[in-house]
């Protein structure tokens, strides 16, 4: 399904066409080639100071990891994203060596996370970041340092057409139009909007 972005001026087709779908296709894996590709992407990513604060623990559907990421999911995510083909779980570093805190650690984390939701999409794969879980119980479930903040899991797949979806509410969500705020509440100054029209 297409629900590419409208926008004042043509934008890079990854970015016009990049989504977040519940729906996943059940009955495909996630290759060791696509998942080294998604976390290399990450890995690129820019950060403050070069600290690279991210941190991940990859599920992939079938394994142990899976299960743990996808139980510690909110009934209302659980019920999609266990169809995905792998969870991961973003978390950052809360403190450098010296015990200040890593100030920018969520922004960089983010960052990696937007540039590995762009290499999924030009392999054929989809995203959907999910913040609706337990943090708390998944650390614990993980065994996860102290000094880690949970952020996001990531779902990632590819999609399936909406009608396979288990209720309507989620059908329906699933082809509802994607909205944003226009530029102009955005930016707060300095930018040509005028010139433009949406397309
Ligand atoms: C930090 C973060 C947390 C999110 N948490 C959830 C979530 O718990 N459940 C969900 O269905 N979608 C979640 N989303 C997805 C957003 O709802 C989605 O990106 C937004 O509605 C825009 O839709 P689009 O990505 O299709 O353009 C989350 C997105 C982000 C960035």
């Amino acid at each position: 399904m297409e629900k590419s972005a409208s926008s004042l001026v043509e934008l890079h087709p990854i970015v016009a066409q990049r989504w977040s779908p519940r729906s996943f296709d059940e009955g495909v894996a996630l290759s060791d080639e696509d998942l080294t590709g998604l976390l290399e992407a990450a890995r690129w990513s820019p950060s403050a100071g070069n600290g690279q604060p991210w941190r991940y623990v990859v599920g992939r559907k079938g394994d142990a990891l899976f299960h743990r990421i996808s139980n510690s999911l909110v009934p209302a995510n659980k019920i999609w994203a266990e169809k995905s083909s792998a969870l991961i779980l973003v978390s950052v570093l809360k403190y450098r060596d010296d015990g200040t805190p890593r100030t920018t650690a969520q922004y960089d984390a983010g960052l990696a996370s937007s540039l590995l939701t762009v290499e999924a999409h030009h392999r054929g794969l989809a995203v959907h970041q999910i913040g609706g879980f337990d943090h708390d119980g998944l650390a614990k479930s993980l065994n996860l340092d102290e000094g880690l903040q949970t952020i996001v899991v990531l779902a990632i797949g590819k999609t399936a057409p909406a009608d396979l979806l288990p209720n309507e509410t989620l059908r329906q969500r699933e082809v509802a139009e994607r909205t944003r705020l226009p530029l102009s509440d955005i930016v707060l100054a300095g930018a040509p909007l005028a010139e433009f029209s949406v397309n």
